[in-house]
């Protein structure tokens, strides 16, 4: 195996010591940063996302207000408990947990949330914002890769980069933010003519179709940085469930110059870059200096 392995539980928990440090010089000021997370319904995966960021927002200092809602919630409800939390000024920062049961517009409730508050950075207000060059809240995974590339590649000026995947939440901010770090960015998806051969041209590539290893070694010029959004479950050879990425872990790692595990690769630094959203989102709502490199 050629590519170093770019570590991301590492890399994670350093971000969260360093949110951990600036969170107590905020509540050394006054102030402790809050984080609500509001889960509708009873998804199994969802529900272990929202203990794990429980978990990390008491790690790190940081006040947590969990609401747990039932799975026949109707929207009125919903907004009238976001509406609350916006005017809350405990909660700087407030997570809707996705997806919602399908009787909710996930873009309505979205758009209910304070943008100040959108640490999601889902709300169109901070999508345009990022898109058009201004101050904003960053969604959380094209963060946490952007930190990933910088730590590998300092730089990113000039690279040839490939995001893999088109998604409001991961490959379409994940292209902005490497435009706003002056690479050349393709966008391509499941419909793009040889996707292989598109694949082949990144010197920064981002997988997030979704896709359990769609991107094969022979995919990825030779040195590359590949970075795995994915998150699959397959069947093992034993028959037990085991995660995989979008990227065909063994055979890229022969080629690429470095590389995200699946798991403990670009996770990890997802809950990290939540916490540092936290963090800034409470900066900013008190007019306190905003802790430098932690909104990409
Ligand atoms: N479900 C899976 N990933 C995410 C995320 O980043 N934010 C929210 N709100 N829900 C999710």
């Amino acid at each position: 195996m050629a590519a170093e392995i770019i570590d991301g539980r590492a890399l994670g928990a350093a971000l969260r010591a360093r949110v951990a440090d600036e969170a107590a010089r905020l509540a050394a000021a006054g102030v402790v940063p809050g984080l609500a997370v509001v889960l509708v319904g009873e998804e199994p995966a969802s529900r272990v996302y929202v203990a794990s960021k429980r978990r990390a927002t008491l790690e790190a200092g940081m006040a947590s207000f969990e609401h747990r809602l039932p799975a026949g919630t109707d929207a009125a409800d919903l907004l009238s408990l976001i509406a609350r939390l916006n005017a809350d000024p405990a909660v700087h920062g407030i997570l809707v947990q996705l997806p919602l049961p399908a009787h909710l517009d996930a873009a309505a409730v979205i758009h209910a949330i304070d943008p100040a508050k959108d640490v999601d950075g889902f709300h169109i207000s901070n999508a345009g914002r990022l898109a058009t060059g201004q101050m904003a809240l960053v969604p959380c995974t094209p963060l946490g890769c952007l930190m990933l590339l910088r730590h590998r590649l300092g730089s990113l000026a000039g690279a040839e980069a490939v995001v893999v995947g088109r998604s409001n939440i991961v490959g379409k901010p994940m292209a902005q933010l490497l435009l706003r770090e002056d690479a050349t960015v393709t966008i391509a998806h499941s419909r793009s003519r040889d996707l292989p051969a598109v694949c082949r041209r990144a010197e920064i590539l981002v997988a997030a179709v979704g896709r359990a290893e769609l991107i094969r070694g022979d995919w990825i010029r030779p040195g590359a940085t590949v970075i795995d959004v994915g998150i699959n479950r397959v069947a093992g050879a034993d028959g037990t469930a085991r995660l995989v990425g979008d990227v065909h872990f063994a055979s890229a790692a022969e080629v690429a110059g470095a590389i995200t595990p699946v798991p403990g690769g670009v996770g990890p630094m997802t809950i990290a870059c939540l916490l540092a959203n936290t963090l800034t989102a409470a900066a900013r709502a008190h007019g306190l200096p905003e802790p430098e490199g932690l909104t990409g």
